[in-house]
């Protein structure tokens, strides 16, 4: 048990590696709180492209933060490959990953202040510096071309002119820029259960990943 007294499940993973899912799936079996701390990235990368900020800009970035409040994170452009790029560049940045730090680390508590028993937050960094004694790692990965193909076909009937070709060199860049930044990159941390997605189908990955969390609780 982590000091907040809560059970935090930490899943770390690539891009459209099925992370997100497997999250989902397993705070709704044990009824914990859910955090998706890409959106966070996203969400902020839209608000900064909608106000016409630059990338680089990185107080006018920070001022944008706490309008994070009022957005809907639902919004479909949040999964654009416009706001993916723009999400992999802003959160490179140092000072940004320090100021979104606070509200990630506050998740727990505020979570069991809502009478929830434990959160699953899901990301990059999260088993190694967001919460490094969460009760339990999972790192999520599948090879690229599968990766790129699901994130095509969730593509493909939302943005025009979307070709394979193109998400495959997208979601290639983005691994290497998340797994060589000098901040936070993407790591495979030693107490991780690695949960490998390419030929697995959902229910199975559900399903496995469910029976590890009750023989480690
Ligand atoms: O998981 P995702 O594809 O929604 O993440 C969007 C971007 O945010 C991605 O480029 C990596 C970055 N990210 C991060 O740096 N740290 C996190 N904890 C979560 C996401």
């Amino acid at each position: 048990m982590n000091k907040i007294n809560t059970t935090i499940i930490a899943i770390d993973g690539t891009a459209a590696s099925g992370k997100g899912t497997l999250a989902k799936r397993i705070a709704t079996h044990f009824n914990y709180a859910h955090l998706d701390t890409g959106k966070l990235y996203r969400g902020l990368a839209y608000l900064v492209m909608r106000t016409n900020t630059d990338n680089n800009d990185i107080d006018k970035i920070i001022s944008l933060i706490p309008d994070l409040h009022n957005l809907d994170f639902n919004n479909p452009e949040l999964i654009s490959t416009s706001v993916s790029k723009t999400a992999s560049i802003i959160s490179a940045l140092p000072p940004i990953r320090q100021q979104l730090l606070k509200y990630q680390k506050d998740f727990p508590v505020i979570s069991l202040q809502k009478g929830f028993a434990g959160v699953v937050v899901d990301g990059r960094d999260i088993g190694s510096i967001i919460f490094p004694d969460a009760d339990i790692k999972f790192f999520v990965d599948a090879d690229v071309e599968t990766r790129a193909r699901r994130r095509y076909n969730e593509l493909i009937n939302k943005e025009n002119n979307i070709d394979y070709k193109s998400v495959l060199s997208d979601i290639t860049q983005r691994d290497y820029a998340d797994k060589t930044r000098k901040v936070a990159p993407l790591i495979i941390c030693d107490d991780a259960i690695v949960i490998d997605t390419t030929n697995t189908d959902i229910e199975a990955m559900v399903e496995n990943a469910i029976n590890n969390i009750n023989k480690l609780l």
